[in-house]
């Protein structure tokens, strides 16, 4: 393996941060060649484009915390992947989504054996492929572990599952262990020029390194992301112009600056079970104190580039359903739904997804989210607007 001297352990984003860079943006690479990576409008060349249904609404289903490959070795781990599998199989074909989110934590990667952890993505997705829905995946910290990493789960995403969107970062961008950042254009009708909403998902890592000697993860989304979101942001301004977009966004480990909404929350305006504690290791760099705010860079990136963005949703703890909105930045956070048998929590919790429906390309359009229980019971409903929260 050959390095270009120039870029040996200078970070990626250095190479492209001085403002009178002119060349299309480099990334360094470890690879022979080095590869020049410019960014690309149209990420997905050979697949089908997203859009808005012909009614004018778009809507997405999260999933979260799957956690398939507990305790393999006794009764109950198996049963709960079987139970969790019954859910998909329910939930899809009575929601009927146009987009299918998992967020991250799809394998308790520490129970998972090195010759046959990959196999467990093949089972999940064995109820997005019978549905034919297009969708993607972020991965979490149970996904990093010695015996699984964010990107073999990826690798093998893309290998089993014909309808994935999910896509790796240049390389430079992410730090290791946490390669899932993409996004993913979603056009109002299909011969637009200009997509109407953009997806953003991001990698925050945490977890454990692969192998025998294997150490933990950094717990938050990487500088270098923030980087890489600016320059994709500028970009896609350049392009299609700076307004008419709208975004959302989704991160497995919730951003840190969320952990103070939990003490102001009103039931009426923050409906959703809330039981979960937020507290070390809920949010982004918390495992460590030593690390509180290393997730401030990412963070104040995204919100202040990313347009419209109608909320950001995160899963890691289960506990929680709630949407409330983050006053400083003044941007719409919200929990999505446990949904895997597996993984800690309390039956009287109970499982589901998260919805989302987009009801216009208007950018200031209420936007209605609501938790769907595997029974079809609905609950804490609320309308994302300008209004929500404030
Ligand atoms: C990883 O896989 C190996 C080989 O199957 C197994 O011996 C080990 O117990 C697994 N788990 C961990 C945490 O290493
Ligand atoms: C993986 O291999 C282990 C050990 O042989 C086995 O107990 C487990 O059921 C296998 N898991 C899967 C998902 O095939």
């Amino acid at each position: 393996m050959r390095i270009a001297p120039s870029l040996l352990f200078v970070p990626a984003y250095l190479t492209w941060a001085a403002p009178s860079q002119t060349l299309p943006f480099l990334f360094a690479t470890d690879n022979e060649e080095g590869v020049q990576f410019v960014s690309d409008l149209n990420p997905y060349p050979n697949k089908p484009r997203i859009t808005f249904k012909s009614d004018g609404t778009f809507k997405i289903t999260v999933f979260s915390d799957l956690h398939f490959g507990e305790n393999p070795w006794d009764d109950w781990g198996p049963v709960q992947d079987a139970n969790s599998l019954k859910l998909m199989r329910t939930v899809l074909p009575s929601e009927r989504p146009d987009y299918v989110v998992i967020n991250g934590d799809l394998i308790t990667g520490e129970n998972t054996f090195r010759e046959n952890s990959t196999s467990l993505i093949d089972e999940i997705m064995g109820p997005i492929n019978e549905a034919k829905v297009p969708f993607s995946s972020t991965q979490g910290n149970h996904d990093n572990q010695a015996n699984i990493t964010h990107l073999e789960e990826i690798q093998r995403e893309l290998r089993v599952a014909p309808m994935s969107y999910t896509r790796t970062a240049p390389k430079g961008v992410g730090g290791a262990g946490g390669e899932g950042n993409y996004w993913v254009p979603v056009y109002y009708s299909i011969h637009d020029k200009a997509p109407a909403l953009i997806l953003w998902f991001f990698d925050s890592r945490g977890g454990f390194s692969p192998g025998k000697n294997s150490q933990p993860v950094d717990d938050w989304v990487d500088a270098s992301v923030a980087r890489w979101l600016e320059h994709e942001t500028r970009r896609m301004d350049e392009a299609w112009g700076p307004e008419g977009r709208q975004a959302l966004a989704f991160v497995h480990i919730p951003p840190h600056a969320v952990q103070a909404l939990q003490a102001t929350l009103d039931p009426d305006t923050n409906p959703g079970l809330n039981a979960d504690t937020l507290g070390g290791g809920s949010t982004q760099a918390t495992v460590d104190s030593d690390d509180l705010g290393n997730d401030e860079v990412w963070w104040t990136a995204l919100t202040k580039n990313v347009k419209n963005l109608r909320a950001i949703v995160s899963g890691h703890d289960h506990g929680n359903e709630w949407c409330a909105r983050e006053p400083t930045a003044d941007v719409i956070f919200c929990f999505d739904k446990h949904s895997g048998y597996g993984g800690y929590g309390d039956h009287s919790w109970d499982f589901g997804v998260r919805n989302f429906v987009f009801k216009s390309p208007d950018p200031g359009a209420p936007l209605d989210t609501w938790i769907r229980l595997e029974s079809g019971v609905t609950r804490a409903k609320v309308v994302l607007d300008s209004n929500f929260d404030v």
